[in-house]
């Protein structure tokens, strides 16, 4: 898809880039585990190296691909956080390592797995059923 929007000038948007944390009260309650991008080790220990929060990080990793980031806060400090990614950037070894944490389909949590009978549809996108880890 990243090589398709460069090709057609499409810019892709990255839609829950810190993992989507709010979610995941209400995933837990229906036996869904949404992972914890904030807390990855490998994320954390970055932030902490570079003096920057695994926040930044997240969004920095994606902008500096060329791909827009939309992250929610209601915490005015987040959102002053959130918007500081640029006059610095990762290195291609940073990128590298966190370009190695991708899960591919088995790390998609945006599957509509809360909404029973989606997959049924004969447009459903996603290669894999919705599930419950
Ligand atoms: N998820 C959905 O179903 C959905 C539906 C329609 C539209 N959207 C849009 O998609 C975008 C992504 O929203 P999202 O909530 O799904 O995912 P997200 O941006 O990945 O995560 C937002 C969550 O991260 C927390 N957060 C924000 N900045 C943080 C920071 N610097 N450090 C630690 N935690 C931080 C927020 O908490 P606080 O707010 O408490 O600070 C909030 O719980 C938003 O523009 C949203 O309007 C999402």
């Amino acid at each position: 898809m990243q090589a398709y929007s460069r090709e057609t000038g499409l810019v892709l948007t990255s839609y829950g880039t810190l993992g989507s944390p709010g979610r995941s009260s209400v995933a837990n309650e229906q036996g869904c585990v949404i992972p914890s991008v904030l807390t990855n080790p490998v994320v954390v220990f970055m932030a902490q190296a570079l003096g920057r929060t695994p926040a930044q990080v997240m969004l920095r990793y994606f902008v500096q691909q060329g791909i827009g980031v939309i992250p929610k806060s209601v915490t005015p400090a987040r959102i002053q956080e959130n918007s500081q990614l640029f006059g610095w950037s990762l290195s291609e070894a940073c990128m590298a390592a966190l370009r190695s944490l991708d899960k591919g389909e088995a790390g998609r949590s945006f599957n509509f797995s809360s909404r029973r009978g989606f997959e049924l549809h004969p447009e459903y996108p996603f290669p894999c059923t919705p599930h419950t880890r």
